[in-house]
This record gives structure tokens, C-alpha cells and sequence, in this order.
């Protein structure tokens, strides 16, 4: 029997809900998981994709309009009713738990797909010192599809293991099921106290290093000439607003379980603004930093930067790799450049399991410890079987692009409506985040959530439905997205359904007393209008 026992219904030392030690902590953990492999390997393919530098345009109305706006609405979600996303829905209303399990499930399939892609970068650290791509004839590209991956033509779900993948995969898993249960602060906390700094400064020099290289400016013209032509194409707007979700970590769960290790008399939408500046700055530096390299490489190649790019998800692990093949230096700018990803990946990773984890423990009232480790084994074990094989970069793709799109918007679509016209609680959760915070939110914010959100993210999504329905997603087979795509998106949706049909565990956080405590003290510093600057 455990000597923590409790005996008068209080709650045990070790029961009681962690939190940040301090705001400083927080807001780098944010920062840790919000800048992750979105910012450095997908923001440059994705703005490619959508346009070059036209893509822009849409991603800062994307950032203003929705992706501050939101990160405010989990962070109010969140530090009020401090929980997990389903306990924290469930607090807010009976039927909204389901939303929250909807986002644990989301974060399931990024935490399968984005382990691999750790995996890779970990292991381009090492290929970058002895450039192993230069043996093969058809460089780069070849190296990563044939000689690394082992892609196989047929697109389809196999069992082929790739020794090379497999085993950093375990590795990356081993790392974060170890941070992860030793917790928010022992665990969480230091992870993003060390890897951060060491992935900024890797960052800077690598970005530097990349702008000075012949060519570079070509790249960034490219990068920065707006094609207004694409603005017109919804698609385009449809990925800025997928991509700044993803980017922010906002709309799949992560911000309202790390704002629930808040204190109570926390600066929110100030936090919020820092960590959505450091995000973007990220993001651009990356797209500079890629775009300045293909800038080198069509140089090299005495050609343009667009027949030089790849487009997809390659465009990191085929680019760079040229780029260290062929720059002054170029092994450190390999190493800086695919150890900023592995750094930037894993203190995401650490946070999307979080959401998971944090789900079951309140649920079922587990212990941290057990809670991480009967959680994050089967995810480790499902990313393991899956991912590593000569099939895995299909699977990965198709998940990616349907749990952003189908996932992730249409979360984010079903949360709006659901907390403003459903429940209309967008007026009680501004008062929240207006409490201790230096910038307030008022009629502009709910104007952005409860009203400009819904309708173009419906309008959006409607329309990816529509194109996505039209044609086959990278060519792949209909059966094939239609699994691993479309039905993934869906069985997100009924596995959320009947996670919120389960019943709490006796031992749950659901009626936790140091909750309604929390609850008394946050009602009783609520100001009534907003005073001073507003969103
Ligand atoms: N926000 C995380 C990323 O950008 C998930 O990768």
C-alpha cells in the first residue's frame, strides 16, 4: 500500500495538478512545441506548393484572423477549466467532451507520422558527415527515395522494414516516452529548456550561413514574389489556415492541456502574442534559410530555382542534402539543419502525446508514470509497425495532408461554432483571458472567433472536400486515400464518439475539489469590460 494513501477525500500531494514553475517556462514549452517540424519542413514544401511567395499573404491573414485568435480561445478553454481537452470540454459543457477526445485522436495520428520524420532528420545528421548521398548517381533524390527510404513503386501498406528508419524511430520513441514520464516539470520543462536554446542558436548560425551562399538571393526572390494569380485558388487559403494550426499547435488540443499547468494569475493573451511571434519568425527564418539554399543549388546547376525545387515532402531531405554536397562547409550546414529538426521535433512530439496522455489520466485518475507509459507504448508500437517500412512515406503523406485539412480544420470549424453561436460562451471566456492579461480581447475577438472563423473555414473546408473528392491526392489510388485519408479523418470522429461514451472513472479528475476551488478564485477576478488595448 502506497503511504501517500489518502484517507479524508483531500487530494494526495502527488495527485494535485502539476503546473509551469514559471510563466518563463511556460511560454518556452509553447514556444517548444509550437515550432516543430511544421516550421521547418513543412512550411517551406507547403509554401512552395501554395504559390511561392503568394502564399504569404494568405498565411499572415491566416496568423491575425485565426491562428491568434484561436490560440486565445484554448488558452482560455484550458486555464479555466483546467484539464485535458476532453475534461476541460466536458467542464465547459456535458456534450462538448467529445470535441476534446476528436483532438487527442488527431494528435494520435501526428505522433505516429511525426516520430518517423525525427527519425530521418536524426539520422541525416549522420549522413551529412560522411555525404552518402554523393555515391548514388541520381544525388539527393535518388538517395532518400531508393537507397534510404526504399520506397517501393507499388503504393499500398507493407511490412518491409527499414532497418535505417526502425531503429532511431525507437530511439526517438525511447527519448520521448522518457521525458514524458517523469512529467510537466521534471520532464516537459527541462526538455524545452535545453533543447531550445541549442535549437535557436543552431538555427541562427545555419540560417547565415545559408543567405551568404551564391545564388541565395534568387532563392529569396522567389520565395518573397507574390504570385497573386494563386490567391484566387481557395486551396491556397485552405493550407495557410491548415498549416497555421498545425504550426501553432493550435485546434488539436495541445494549448488547452499545456494551459492548464498554468498558474492562476497568468498574462495569457501576452504569453499568447509572444509565442505566436516566435512561431512565425521561425517559420519565415526557415523559408529563408530553404529558399536561400535552392537559390544555391539552381546557381550550381546554372538553371532556376523552380527546376531545381522539389515539391512535397522531399524538399527538405532533397534540397539540403545537395546543399552539403556542394557549399563551403556544407557538413555543418547539414548537421546544423537536420539537428535543428530533430531538437524542434521532439519538444513538439513531447507535447502532442501530452494531450493523449493527459486525456487518460484524467479519465481514468491514473498516476502520471503508469498513465505515460500504458499510453505512449501502443502509440510507440502502432508508429513503429507502421512507418519504417518501404511503404511508410505514402502513409506518412496521405495522413499528413488529410489530418491537417479534415482533421485539424474541421476541429477547428466544429470548436467555433460549437463554443460561440452552439454555447455562446465566447463573452464568459474573453472576461477569462482579460483577468490578468496585458493586452485584452473584446467585440474584435469575438467578431474573429465566433463569426469571420466559422465562415471561412466552412467555406473552406467545403471547398477541399469538393477538390479533393475530384482528384486522387498525389495520384495515390482511390482505395488507398480513401482508407488512410478519408477514412482516417473519419474514424477520427466516431473513435472520438464512443471515447465520450466511456465513463469517468471514479477515481477522475471530473470532480476534483481543487478544480471548483480554482473555479471560485478565477470568477472572483473577473473584470467586467476589457480596459486598455484590445484584439
Ligand atoms: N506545432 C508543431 C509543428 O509545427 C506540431 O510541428
Amino acid at each position: 500500500m502506497s503511504s501517500q494513501s489518502s484517507t479524508q477525500g483531500a487530494p494526495l500531494a502527488s495527485d494535485k495538478r502539476e503546473t509551469f514553475s514559471s510563466r518563463k517556462l511556460f511560454i518556452l514549452s509553447a514556444i517548444g512545441s509550437a515550432v516543430g517540424l511544421g516550421n521547418i519542413w513543412r512550411f517551406p514544401y507547403v509554401a512552395y506548393e501554395n504559390g511561392g511567395g503568394a502564399f504569404l499573404i494568405p498565411y499572415l491573414v491566416a496568423i491575425l484572423c485565426a491562428g491568434i485568435p484561436l490560440l486565445f480561445l484554448d488558452y482560455a478553454v484550458g486555464h479555466r477549466y483546467r484539464g485535458s481537452a476532453p475534461l476541460s470540454y466536458r467542464r465547459a459543457n456535458r456534450k462538448a467532451e467529445v470535441l476534446g477526445w476528436w483532438q487527442v485522436l488527431i494528435c494520435f495520428i501526428i505522433a505516429i507520422y511525426y516520430a518517423a520524420i525525427i527519425a530521418w532528420a536524426a539520422m541525416y545528421c549522420w549522413f551529412s558527415i560522411t555525404k552518402a548521398w554523393d555515391k548514388n548517381p541520381d544525388g539527393a533524390g535518388g538517395f532518400f527515395m531508393n537507397d534510404f527510404l526504399k520506397v517501393q513503386e507499388e503504393v499500398t501498406v507493407g511490412f518491409d522494414f527499414v532497418g535505417p528508419v526502425l531503429i532511431p524511430m525507437f530511439a526517438v520513441w525511447l527519448i520521448a516516452i522518457v521525458i514524458m514520464v517523469a512529467g510537466v516539470n521534471k520532464g516537459i520543462s527541462r526538455a524545452n529548456a535545453i533543447f531550445m536554446p541549442l535549437l535557436i542558436i543552431m538555427f541562427l548560425v545555419l540560417v547565415v550561413q545559408s543567405v551568404f551562399l551564391p545564388g541565395a538571393i534568387d532563392g529569396l526572390n522567389t520565395f518573397f514574389t507574390p504570385n497573386f494569380e494563386a490567391l484566387k485558388n481557395p486551396s491556397v487559403w485552405a493550407a495557410a489556415f491548415g498549416h497555421i494550426f498545425f504550426s501553432l499547435s493550435v485546434a488539436f488540443g495541445i494549448m488547452v492541456t499545456y494551459s492548464s499547468y498554468m498558474k492562476r494569475k497568468s498574462d495569457l493573451t501576452g504569453s499568447g502574442y509572444v509565442v505566436a511571434f516566435a512561431n512565425s519568425s521561425f517559420e519565415l527564418l526557415a523559408g529563408i534559410g530553404v529558399f536561400a539554399a535552392l537559390g544555391f543549388m539552381a546557381y550550381n546547376a546554372n538553371s532556376s530555382v523552380d527546376e531545381v525545387a522539389v515539391s512535397g515532402i522531399g524538399l527538405a531531405f532533397i534540397a539540403f542534402p545537395t546543399i552539403v554536397s556542394q557549399a563551403p562547409l556544407g557538413s555543418v550546414i547539414g548537421v546544423l539543419f537536420f539537428g535543428s529538426l530533430v531538437f524542434a521535433g521532439l519538444t513538439s512530439l513531447i507535447s502532442i502525446l501530452e494531450v493523449i496522455v493527459a486525456a487518460f489520466q484524467d479519465k481514468l485518475g491514473w498516476r502520471r508514470a503508469p498513465a505515460t507509459l500504458i499510453v505512449t507504448i501502443p502509440v510507440a508500437l502502432i508508429s513503429l509497425a507502421l512507418f519504417p517500412t518501404t511503404t511508410g512515406l505514402y502513409l506518412l503523406d496521405t495522413m499528413d495532408a488529410f489530418v491537417n485539412q479534415f482533421g485539424i480544420l474541421a476541429c477547428a470549424l466544429v470548436i467555433v461554432i460549437v463554443l460561440g453561436a452552439g454555447l455562446g460562451m465566447l463573452p464568459k471566456l474573453a472576461k477569462h483571458l482579460n483577468r490578468h492579461s496585458s493586452i485584452k480581447v473584446g467585440t474584435g475577438w469575438k467578431v474573429l472567433v465566433g463569426g469571420v472563423g466559422p465562415a471561412a473555414l466552412g467555406y473552406m473546408l467545403i471547398n477541399e472536400v469538393q477538390t479533393k473528392m475530384a482528384e486522387q491526392y498525389s495520384g495515390y489510388p482511390a482505395w488507398f486515400n480513401g482508407v488512410f485519408g478519408w477514412g482516417m479523418a473519419g474514424a477520427l470522429i466516431v473513435g472520438a464518439i464512443i471515447l465520450s461514451m466511456v465513463p469517468w472513472s471514479k477515481k477522475s479528475k471530473l470532480d476534483d475539489p481543487e478544480f471548483h476551488q480554482h473555479k471560485k478564485n478565477v470568477e472572483a477576478e473577473e473584470i467586467p469590460e476589457p480596459a486598455g488595448k484590445e484584439y
